[in-house]
C-alpha cells in the first residue's frame, strides 16, 4: 500500500481510531510514524503493511498522554509490536505496565512524571531490543528486581532514575546491565554505595549520583574501567582516597562540588594520557568544599603516565586540557609544585577562598588562559608565578586587597584580554605597562577609590574599553588617556564630576563611548569635547544638567546617540545641537521640559528619535511635532519608550492638555501658524493613527479654514 492509499483508508475508518485521532498521525517516510493518542493505544490495521517489512526500518513513534496502565491490548497485538517509541504520561502509583506486554520492538521507553511509587514483578523483562529507559521524575523506593531480562546480553544503554525516592542499590540491581552508557541517578536518597551496585556495568562512561547523600564511594566504580564522566556534586563525601577510586586517573569530568571535602590529596589530580582523545577537556569541579589547603601534587603520577603514554602511541601527541574548579572553598595556602601533576592547565579558578598570595610554579601555568583569584585577600601578584603564563587571557582580580595594578608581573605577557580589578583599592594609577592582546583588551577598573590616572605614550597598548566606574573622580582632567590609540569606550559613570569644560576630557581622539552617567555635572561648557569628535555615543544621563549651552557639543560631528535623560532640562534650544550632523537617538526622558524648539531640524539629514517620556509636554506642542514630522518639515520624530494609555496622548505618546496656556514668549509656536493651516489637509492623510485628540485639533484648522473661505 503507498502512502497516498493508507491515508485513504485513514479516513474510511473514522469512529474506531478515536484514541488515536487521525490528525495526530504523521507519516514522515515509509514506516516511519509519529502518533499521538488519548488514553490508549488501538489502530485496527493501521500500518499492516509494515508488519513484517524487511525493507524498511519500521519506526513508530507514539506519545500516549493520561494513559491508562491497563487498556486491553490482547485485540491489537500486531500493531503494539510495531511500536517502537514510547513515551507515556498518566498516573499509576502502583502499576504492572501491562501494556508493555507486546511491545516487544521497543526501543526507547519514557515513562517520566507518572506518580509511580511501586512497579510489580519485571515489566521490562521481554524488550529485548530496549535501549533508553527513563523513568525519572516518579517516587520509586525499591528496584532491586526491576532491571532483569530474559535475553542475555542485555540492550539497554541509558537508565535515566533521576528524581526518585532511592535510598538503596542493592548489589545486583544493575547487574544484567552490562551494556549501560549512561546512568542516571541524581536527585535521590542514596547514602551507602558498600554493595558495588556498579561492579558489572564495564561499559558504563556517564555516571551520574549528584544531589544524594553518599558519604563515602567505597570504591564501588573501581570496575569501571571505562568511565569518562562522574557526577558527585551535592553529596555528604569528606573524603577521597585512592582506594576509593582506583579509576580517578581515567575521568574526563569529576565534579565533587558541594561537599563536605578536607583534604585535597595529590590523586584528585593525576590524569592518565591513555584514556583520553585528542582535545579532550579534562574538568576536575572541588568548588564548595572545606578544602583549605592545596598540598604539592607528586610529580610520579605524571611521569609514569607520561612513560606510558609514549609506550602506547610513540608517534601521536594528545592535546589533553584540564580546567580546575577550586573556587568556594577556605583555600589559605597553594604549595609551589601544587598543579604539576595537571595534565595542561588551561583553566583555574581559585575565587572565593582565603588566598593572601599566590606564588606557585609558573612551568605549571604557561597553559593557563583563564585564571580566576577574585574574591581572595591579595594585595600584590609574585613575578615568579606570573613571568611565564604568557598564554593568559582572562584575569579576574576583582574583590581583592590590591592598592595597585600588578603591571610588571604581567609584562611578558601579550594576550589579556580581560583583565577585572574591580572592588579593590587603588587610588592612583602612574604606569601600566600591559599589552593588550591584539584583538582588544578591556580593563575594569570600577569600584576603587581612582582619582588620578595618567598613562604615557606606549602603556596599556591594545587598551580598548576602560571601566572607571564608581571611583573618586572629580576633576575628569586628572584622567589623562590622550595617548591610547587604540581606546574606543570609556566608562566614567558613578563617580563626582561636576563641571565640564574644553581642558577636561584629556582623551584620545578615537574614543567612541563615552559614559558620564551617574556624576554630578550641572554645567558643560562650550568646546567640552572637543578632543573627542569621533564620538558615537555619549551618555550624559542622571546628571544635573539644568540648560545646555551654546557650543557645548561642539565638533561632535559624529556623534549618534545622546542621552540626556534623567537630569533637569527646562528648556532646550534645538540650536544648541546644531553641530550633530549625525544625531539620529537623542533621550530627553524624565526632565522637566515643556517644550523643543524643533525648527532646527527641518534640515537634519536623517530621521532623529527623541524620547519623551516623563516630562510636561503640552499636546499643543506635541501635535505641532508630529505634524511637522508626518508631513516631512521636520526630521524630528517624537517618540517614548512607554506609551501611555492613561491621560492625554497623541500617537501614544503622554502629553499635558493646557486649556488656554498657550504660550510663547519666543513666537516660535502659534497655533495659528500659517504653515499649518496650509498643511492641515496632507497631515491629516499622513497621520494614520492619531487619537482623538489630534483629529478634533485638525477638525478643527479645516472648519476654520473652510470658514476663512467662506468668509472672502
Ligand atoms: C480505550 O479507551 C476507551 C475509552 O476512552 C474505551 O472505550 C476502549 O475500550 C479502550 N480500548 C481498549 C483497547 O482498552
Ligand atoms: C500485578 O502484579 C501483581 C504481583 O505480581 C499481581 O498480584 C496482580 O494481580 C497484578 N495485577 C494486574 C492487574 O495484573
Ligand atoms: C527523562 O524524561 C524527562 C521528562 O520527560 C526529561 O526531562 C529527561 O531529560 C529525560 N532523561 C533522559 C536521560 O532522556
Ligand atoms: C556480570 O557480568 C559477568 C560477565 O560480564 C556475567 O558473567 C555475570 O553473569 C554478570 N552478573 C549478572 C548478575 O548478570
Ligand atoms: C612543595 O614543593 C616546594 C618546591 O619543591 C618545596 O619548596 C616545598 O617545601 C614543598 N612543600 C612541602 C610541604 O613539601
Ligand atoms: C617547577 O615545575 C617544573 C615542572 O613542573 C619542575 O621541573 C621544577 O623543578 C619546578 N620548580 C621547583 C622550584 O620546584
Ligand atoms: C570569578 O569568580 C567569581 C566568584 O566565583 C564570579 O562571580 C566571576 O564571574 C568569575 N569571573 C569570571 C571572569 O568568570
Ligand atoms: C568585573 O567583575 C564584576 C564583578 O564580578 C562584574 O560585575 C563586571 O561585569 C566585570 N567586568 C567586566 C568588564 O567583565
Ligand atoms: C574620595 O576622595 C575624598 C577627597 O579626596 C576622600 O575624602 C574620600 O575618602 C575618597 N573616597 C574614597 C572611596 O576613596
Ligand atoms: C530642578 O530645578 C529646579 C529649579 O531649576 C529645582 O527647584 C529642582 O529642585 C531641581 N530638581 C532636581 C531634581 O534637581
Amino acid at each position: 500500500m503507498n502512502p497516498g492509499a493508507l491515508v485513504l483508508f485513514l479516513v474510511m475508518a473514522p469512529s474506531v481510531l478515536c484514541e488515536c485521532p487521525l490528525n495526530k498521525i504523521h507519516n514522515l517516510g515509509t514506516c516511519v510514524y509519529n502518533l499521538h493518542c488519548f488514553h490508549n493505544v488501538t489502530s485496527k490495521g493501521l500500518l499492516r503493511e509494515c508488519l513484517g517489512s524487511t525493507n524498511h526500518a519500521v519506526i513508530v513513534d507514539v506519545t500516549l498522554v493520561d494513559a491508562t496502565d491497563r487498556f486491553d491490548t490482547s485485540s491489537d497485538v500486531e500493531f503494539l509490536s510495531l511500536i517502537t517509541t514510547l513515551k507515556v504520561s498518566g498516573n499509576w502509583p502502583e502499576t504492572n505496565l501491562t501494556f508493555l506486554e507486546n511491545m516487544y520492538r521497543l526501543k526507547s521507553l519514557n515513562l517520566a512524571e507518572n506518580n509511580i511509587k511501586i512497579i510489580n514483578d519485571s515489566p521490562f523483562r521481554h524488550l529485548n531490543r530496549l535501549e533508553d529507559l527513563n523513568l525519572s521524575k516518579n517516587q520509586l523506593f525499591d528496584i532491586e528486581e526491576l532491571f532483569q531480562f530474559d535475553s542475555y546480553p542485555n540492550t539497554v544503554r541509558k537508565l535515566c532514575l533521576a528524581h526518585n525516592y532511592i535510598e538503596e542499590i542493592p548489589g545486583d540491581t544493575f547487574s544484567e546491565l552490562t551494556n549501560l552508557v549512561h546512568l542516571d541517578l541524581s536527585y535521590n536518597y542514596i547514602t551507602e554505595l558498600s554493595e558495588e551496585p556498579f561492579s558489572n556495568l564495564t561499559n558504563l562512561a556517564t555516571l551520574k549520583l549528584n544531589h544524594n547523600r553518599i558519604q563515602n564511594l567505597n570504591g564501588a566504580m573501581n570496575n569501571l574501567l571505562n568511565l569518562k564522566h562522574l557526577h558527585l556534586a551535592h553529596n555528604n563525601i569528606k573524603n577521597i582516597e585512592e582506594e576509593s577510586i582506583k579509576i580517578i586517573s581515567h575521568l574526563e569530568t569529576l565534579d565533587i562540588s558541594k561537599n563536605q571535602l578536607e583534604n585535597l590529596k595529590p590523586i584528585l589530580f593525576s590524569r592518565h594520557w591513555i584514556h583520553f582523545g585528542d582535545h579532550s577537556i579534562c574538568k576536575i569541579i572541588l568548588s564548595d568544599n572545606h578544602i583549605a589547603y592545596v598540598p604539592n601534587a607528586t610529580v610520579i603520577t605524571e611521569q609514569k603516565s607520561r612513560q606510558i603514554r609514549n609506550s602506547f602511541r610513540p608517534t601521536k601527541i594528545i592535546d589533553v586540557f584540564t580546567e580546575l574548579d577550586l573556587s568556594h572553598n577556605s583555600i589559605t595556602h597553594i604549595e609551589y609544585n601544587a598543579f604539576q601533576s595537571i595534565v595542561q592547565l588551561t583553566s583555574l579558578d581559585i575565587s572565593n577562598n582565603r588566598l593572601i598570595t599566590f606564588d606557585v610554579n609558573t612551568t605549571d601555568l604557561r597553559f593557563v588562559k583563564y585564571l580566576n583569584l577574585s574574591k581572595n585577600f591579595l594585595q600584590t601578584l609574585q613575578y615568579s608565578s606570573f613571568a611565564s603564563m604568557i598564554n593568559l587571557q582572562n584575569l579576574d582580580l576583582s574583590f581583592n586587597k590590591m592598592d595597585f595594578i600588578p603591571d610588571q608581573s604581567l609584562m611578558n605577557n601579550y594576550r589579556l584580554k580581560l583583565m577585572n580589578m574591580t572592588f579593590n583599592e587603588i587610588l592612583e594609577i602612574r604606569r601600566l605597562r600591559i599589552t593588550f592582546d591584539r584583538e582588544g583588551g578591556v580593563l575594569d577598573l570600577s569600584n576603587n577609590g581612582i582619582t588620578n590616572l595618567n598613562l604615557p605614550p606606549g602603556d596599556a597598548y591594545g587598551l580598548t574599553f576602560l571601566r572607571l566606574r564608581s571611583n573618586n573622580i572629580t576633576k575628569p582632567s586628572l584622567i589623562k588617556l590622550n595617548h591610547q590609540p587604540n581606546l574606543a569606550q570609556l566608562d566614567m559613570s558613578k563617580n563626582l564630576i561636576e563641571e565640564l569644560d574644553s581642558e577636561s576630557l584629556q582623551l584620545p581622539v578615537v574614543l567612541g563611548i563615552l559614559d558620564l552617567t551617574h556624576n554630578l555635572i550641572q554645567k558643560i561648557g562650550p568646546s567640552s569635547f572637543h578632543r573627542v569628535s569621533h564620538l558615537k555615543t555619549l551618555r550624559l544621563s542622571y546628571n544635573k544638567i539644568t540648560s545646555i549651552e551654546y557650543g557645548a557639543f561642539e565638533g561632535l560631528s559624529s556623534l549618534v546617540n545622546l542621552d540626556l535623560a534623567f537630569n533637569n532640562i527646562s528648556h532646550l534650544d534645538s540650536k544648541t545641537l546644531m553641530d550633530l550632523k549625525q544625531l539620529s537617538v537623542l533621550s530627553l526622558r524624565s526632565n522637566d521640559l515643556l517644550y523643543l524648539d524643533h525648527s532646527s531640524w527641518f534640515a537634519h539629514k536623517q530621521v532623529l528619535r527623541v524620547y519623551l517620556d516623563d516630562n510636561s509636554f503640552s499636546c499643543d506642542w506635541l501635535a505641532l511635532a508630529l505634524s511637522d514630522y508626518n508631513n516631512g518639515y521636520s526630521k524630528m520624530c517624537p517618540t517614548v519608550l512607554n506609551t501611555n494609555i492613561n491621560g492625554h496622548s497623541i500617537e501614544g505618546i503622554p502629553c499635558k492638555q493646557e486649556v488656554g496656556a498657550i504660550m510663547d514668549s519666543q513666537q516660535n509656536y502659534n497655533i495659528a501658524d500659517e504653515r499649518l493651516l496650509v498643511t492641515n489637509q496632507k497631515i491629516l492623510e499622513a497621520v494614520q493613527e492619531q487619537t482623538s485628540f489630534l483629529r478634533k485639533y485638525m477638525w478643527r484648522f479645516v472648519l476654520h479654514d473652510a470658514e476663512k473661505k467662506n468668509s472672502k
